[in-house]
């Protein structure tokens, strides 16, 4: 097994847009920094889309102000149409990410238009990005099920990816939405995609809310996937897709990979520290496991900045 894959990780967005609670941006920092300091390199950090729909990230733009300055680090952020990538462009992020739902139901909810709306108006949005010289990524949600429509035929799925592939974007994350997926599930979904897709094309994006995300994950090793989405303490939802739990816990996912000899470079005390700042800016206990029984064999219990867990706030 190639031992080489890339967590993304998506707490300060995904997460914290499903929170009650809004976040101030003093604390939105404070977890940036630890997930920095954690060894991540892909940080998706908030959306550019209407804050009348998605409230908890309406300060979008002086947060992308306020980031950590690190180097080695790819922030990115949501851009659902053109309004979207104008305040992208006022930013430095290196990145954006466009997202579709197979669905049509999920789409128009979500963003209050169809599949080939959404679609057609990502050919000006990549073209603008490419323009300024900023990386596309793109995410389709509802591949293993929706909340709205039940099953999504791969063949539908697989279409809205390769337009996406075909308009720009480096990347496409396949979205679990709701948690649905399971096992052999994604072996045919999987399989149907690397039929004509490179596994570098493809990224896994699981929400864990019947439990099956990491054995999703594992087959997705298999078939040669080695990009993963998580959020840092395993939140997240989608406000629009109802019944959406928490993402992969990014503790779990690199708990798992490390016992599999599998390198991320994050560091494992200094992602526990960040799974606790996740828990005191989100104000309440997150459902990721590894935080909550620590790892094992049991590590040096220091956070981020060496000092001692216990010691920090
Ligand atoms: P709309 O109401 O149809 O927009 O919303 P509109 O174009 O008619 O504009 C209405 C107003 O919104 C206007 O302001 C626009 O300027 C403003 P007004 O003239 O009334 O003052 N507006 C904006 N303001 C700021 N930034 C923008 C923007 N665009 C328009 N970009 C819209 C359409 C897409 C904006 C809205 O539906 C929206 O923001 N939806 C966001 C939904 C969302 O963020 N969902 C969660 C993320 S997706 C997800 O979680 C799934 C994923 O994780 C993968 C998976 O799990 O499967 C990615
Ligand atoms: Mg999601």
């Amino acid at each position: 097994m190639n031992t080489d894959v890339s967590v993304y990780e998506v707490g300060l967005r995904d997460g914290l847009q499903n929170e009650k609670a809004i976040v101030p941006l003093v604390d939105k920092v404070r977890l940036a920094e630890a997930l920095v300091a954690s060894g991540l390199r892909r940080i998706e950090v908030t959306s550019f889309v209407s804050p009348t729909w998605i409230p908890q990230l309406a300060d979008a733009d002086a947060f992308c102000r306020a980031l950590p300055k690190a180097e080695n680090v790819t922030f990115s952020a949501l851009c659902p149409n053109q309004r979207g990538l104008e305040r992208a462009l006022a930013t430095t992020l290196p990145e954006i990410a466009v997202f579709v739902s197979a669905s049509e139901t999920h789409n128009k909810k979500n963003v209050n238009r169809s599949t080939r709306q959404s679609l057609d108006e990502f050919k000006d949005v990549i073209a603008g990005a490419k323009r300024a010289n900023r990386r596309i990524r793109g995410y389709v949600s509802t591949v293993w099920g929706c909340a709205y429509e039940g099953a999504i035929p791969i063949a539908q799925s697989l279409a809205v990816t390769r337009e996406l592939l075909s308009l720009g974007c480096y990347q496409v994350s396949l979205g679990d939405t709701i948690g649905a997926g399971t096992p052999r599930q994604t072996r045919e979904i999987l399989t149907a995609y690397l039929a004509e897709l490179g596994p570098d094309q493809l990224a896994m994006h699981m929400h864990d809310t019947r439990g099956t995300a990491l054995a999703n994950i594992l087959v997705g090793l298999d078939c040669g996937i080695r990009d993963f989405d998580s959020a840092i303490g395993g939140m997240g939802g989608c406000p629009y897709a109802p019944g959406a739990a928490g993402n992969v816990a990014t503790e779990d996912l690199v708990y798992m990979l490390d016992g599999m000899g599998i390198a991320t470079g994050v560091d494992a005390d200094a992602i526990l520290m960040a799974a606790r700042v996740a828990e005191e800016v989100a104000g309440r206990p997150l459902p990721g496991k590894v935080h909550q029984a620590g790892w094992f064999p049991k590590r040096a219990n220091v956070g981020a900045s060496g000092t001692p867990i216990s010691k920090l706030k």
